[in-house]
């Protein structure tokens, strides 16, 4: 019975390093939609945060792939943000929404 409890999860643990090669992350699984609760936590209106991400997605994966937002650090989104912004053409309330979104979307 210690074989096919070994078996499976063998089998899980293939799957989890296979899988993800084979399916890359949609746009909407790396740049989440913006929920009440993110509006919440970070104490923005909903409103700025989904503008935020519609701009984000617009125009933050022009040069390279859309980053999710919570493999940055918010220390370093604040670092990063300006200049990308500028990078992006926006202006400073299209970089406070998209900043805004960010932080919100960054779990930490
Ligand atoms: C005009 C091209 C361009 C646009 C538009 C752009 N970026 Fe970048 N981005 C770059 C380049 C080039 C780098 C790598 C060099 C660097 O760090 O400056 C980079 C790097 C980054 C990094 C990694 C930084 C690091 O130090 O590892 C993040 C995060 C990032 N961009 C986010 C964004 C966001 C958010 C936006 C939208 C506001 C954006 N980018 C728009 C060109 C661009």
């Amino acid at each position: 019975m210690h074989t096919t409890s070994f078996r499976l999860l063998f089998s899980l643990a293939w799957l989890s390093a296979v899988l993800p090669a084979c399916m890359p992350q949609t746009l909407d699984q790396k740049t989440p939609v913006a929920t009440p609760k993110m509006a919440q936590r970070s104490n923005q209106p909903l409103g700025t945060l989904q503008r935020g991400r519609s701009l984000y997605i617009a125009h933050c994966g022009r040069c390279h792939e859309h980053q999710i937002p919570a493999s940055v650090s918010s220390a370093d989104w604040h670092i990063v943000a300006p200049g990308m912004a500028w990078n992006a053409g926006l202006n400073q309330s299209d970089e406070r929404a998209v900043l805004s979104y960010l932080l919100a979307a960054t779990s930490d």
